[in-house]
């Protein structure tokens, strides 16, 4: 099981939902794959956003190694299961995607928690701490949802 999560900017959410997702794997011992990307390349090569660093780091997250890189077509193909953060970030794959059928694997990540009601997780960008301790909390609660989700398949278990 391969998982993406997809953000803008690969600095703020989804460094952190790759960071929380592999947190829980590990716990888990489960045998998947998890990578973070950014639509857009202004923070490519970049580490994650102070607040990122320090919000993951109270919870036992360690995401300082993490360097932003920017989403390719290629990760449509990868991924078995890529996850936007929010609507610009989906809607910018659809238009990378074009006319394949790869969409299929791409899903909002609140969906995970309220199925079909297509929330995004807000950008805490312009925010401060209580924005990136909100993000936590979502992406925190979504990976939760993916591990009960696909993990109770025992499918990829180590
Ligand atoms: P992210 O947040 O998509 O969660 O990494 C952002 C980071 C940078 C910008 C926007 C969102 N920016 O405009 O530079």
């Amino acid at each position: 099981m391969k998982i993406l999560m997809v953000c803008l900017g690969n600095i703020c959410r989804s460094p952190l939902a790759e960071g929380i997702l592999k947190k829980k794997i590990r716990e888990n011992h489960f045998d998947w794959e998890v990578d973070s990307a950014g639509t857009e390349s202004y923070h490519t090569g970049e580490t994650p956003h102070p607040l990122s660093q320090k919000t993951a780091l109270q919870h036992g997250v360690d995401i300082s190694l993490h360097r932003a890189r920017r989403f390719t077509k290629s990760d449509l193909e990868k991924f078995d299961k890529i996850y936007a953060m929010a609507k610009d970030a989906y809607k910018e794959m659809e238009s990378i995607a074009g006319k394949n059928t790869y969409m299929k694997k791409v899903d909002l990540l609140m969906n995970e928690v309220s199925p079909g009601k297509d929330l995004s997780v807000p950008d805490p960008w312009y925010g401060g701490r209580e924005e990136f301790q909100q993000a936590y909390k979502l992406i925190d609660a979504a990976c939760d949802q993916i591990i009960f989700k696909y993990g109770s398949k025992n499918t990829f278990r180590t």
